[in-house]
């Protein structure tokens, strides 16, 4: 047990939570991280219709009876979901949490509440932390540029990021973005944040359902190996160093337009590439934490190693200060 804002409001042992990620959170990670006393957050983006999320949230309920989340991403990149009825959705059925990305309006935000669960809503500048809080968002997740998925334009690294957050808001911040270990977790929390959240540690995991090339290819990964792509776009996506993603990048040198990038960046791409294993067929999102990656444990593995390595640190922290 290990008591923040964040776990007492999210009702978890440890605050530590799995963000939502597209392709690859299903109900077996997300019951995976909520039974080993975190929290999972199944992404929306996963299904094409309520059905199939209302099926899969069912999964997670004859998997797990400790709290779970759902994560619903309001980047232009998901506009032809039915992103509101998505959200009822899983009211319905229990959802006690929502991860949100991109841009929120007033009425999400109550839409949660009047469904009585909590809103975590996640960001990657300073200045959108406190719209959040403005539109009464109950905790606000800062990703910096390591992270997997969606990073900074501006290239703010989380050490910078989450100190500058915890003094912008009074709500609780979690901290996300190159965090992987009861190092990563120690260090957040010392920044002032109240918990953390991770995506690229768990896609490596025995629960996570890419195919074990992608995992494979995680653990060979060097820090040096992951890039951004989409930067030409005004929306950038930090994935594995392959050979597509680096035709992208050199594309977008050259000046390419959305219409010939599409094809090789466009989800349907990203979801084979997960599922095959080949990864040359679609870019593969992913943080700079592959770099401290060696191993493929499973869920339950990761948390107590976190937690167990924190109370490590901790007094080895003390005796150091002790000493002095
Ligand atoms: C493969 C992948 C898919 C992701 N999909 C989503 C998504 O659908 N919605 C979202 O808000 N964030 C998404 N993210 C971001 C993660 O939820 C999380 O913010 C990020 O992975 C944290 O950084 P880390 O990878 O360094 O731990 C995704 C990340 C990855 C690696």
């Amino acid at each position: 047990m290990l008591k923040t804002r964040i776990t007492e409001m999210l009702g978890i042992e440890y605050p530590i939570i799995c963000g939502g990620m597209q392709y690859v959170s299903n109900a077996e990670l997300v019951a995976a991280v909520s039974n080993a006393g975190g929290m999972g957050m199944l992404a929306v983006g996963n299904f094409g219709s309520k059905e199939e999320l209302r099926d899969e949230i069912r999964k997670i309920k004859t998997l797990t009876d400790k709290p779970f989340g759902v994560n619903v991403t309001f980047m232009p990149v998901l506009e032809f979901v039915d992103r509101e009825g998505m959200m009822d959705t899983a009211i319905e059925e229990g959802a006690s949490a929502f991860e949100t990305s991109g841009r929120i309006s007033e009425e999400h935000v109550q839409r949660i509440k009047k469904g009585n669960a909590k809103h975590i809503h996640k960001v990657a500048r300073v200045r959108d932390a406190r719209t959040a809080e403005r539109l009464g968002a109950d905790a606000v997740v800062i990703v910096g540029y390591e992270c997997g998925g969606i990073p900074p334009m501006d290239e703010i690294t989380t050490f910078i990021q989450v100190p500058l957050v915890v003094g912008a808001v009074n709500i609780p911040v979690i901290a996300g973005g190159g965090i992987g270990d009861a190092r990563g977790f120690v260090a957040a929390l010392a920044l002032g944040a109240e918990g953390v959240l991770m995506g690229t540690r768990f896609m490596a995991t025995r629960e996570s359902l890419i195919h074990s090339n992608a995992k494979e290819a995680m653990v060979n990964a060097k820090e040096t190996d992951t890039i951004c792509v989409m930067r030409s776009l005004g929306i950038m996506e930090r994935t594995l160093k392959t050979e597509v993603s680096q035709k992208v990048v050199e594309m977008e040198k050259k000046g390419a337009t959305l219409e010939e990038l599409i094809p090789l960046i466009i989800g349907k791409k990203v979801q084979e590439a997960f599922e095959t294993g080949d990864l040359h067929t679609g870019i593969l999102p992913c943080g700079q934490i592959t770099g401290l990656i060696n191993e493929v444990p499973t869920v339950k593995e990761v948390i107590d190693d976190m937690v167990s390595g924190a109370e490590d640190i901790l007094n080895r922290l003390t005796r150091m200060i002790r000493a002095g």
